[in-house]
């Protein structure tokens, strides 16, 4: 088994915001990105797919096609949009990073098991400092 990972960046707006909270409770739960007229963050994402080298190619699965199905199922989607309007696998959801890694989880999965591997984990930076990794583990 190895491991192979594909880097794509994209930049969004985005609001943290309880529309059953107060003003003053989403300030204080999620400070900046409470902010109500929106901001933006500058995303790493990091895609990690497993499986064994292919004997013909010695690939696990061909760069150039991971590179076009995150550019097409996930870059096209958020890159430049408001998370929270824009996005169709968004909608009524918090838009924050552990709940769009998730979501960013659920959209390429699928795709990526029909090439024979699989996914592996998703790491989202949001912040150089900030960064959540999901490996597909059942969220209870
Ligand atoms: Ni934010």
């Amino acid at each position: 088994m190895i491991y192979v990972t594909r880097k794509e960046h994209f930049n969004a707006a985005h609001k943290v915001w309880r529309a059953d909270w107060s003003e003053e409770k989403n300030t204080e739960v999620f400070g900046k990105c409470a902010n109500k007229n929106w901001h933006g963050h500058n995303y790493d994402l990091y895609v990690t797919v497993k499986g064994n080298p292919n004997p013909e190619t010695g690939f696990v699965i061909d760069l150039k096609y991971l590179s076009k199905l995150i550019k097409s199922e996930i870059i096209e989607v958020l890159d430049h949009r408001n998370l929270n309007l824009d996005v169709p696998f968004m909608a009524g959801k918090m838009a924050s990073t552990e709940i769009l890694a998730i979501e960013i989880w659920k959209q390429l999965a699928p795709h990526i098991v029909t090439h024979g591997c699989n996914l592996h984990s998703i790491k989202l930076y949001e912040t150089e400092n900030n960064f959540v990794e999901y490996f597909g583990e059942k969220i209870i």
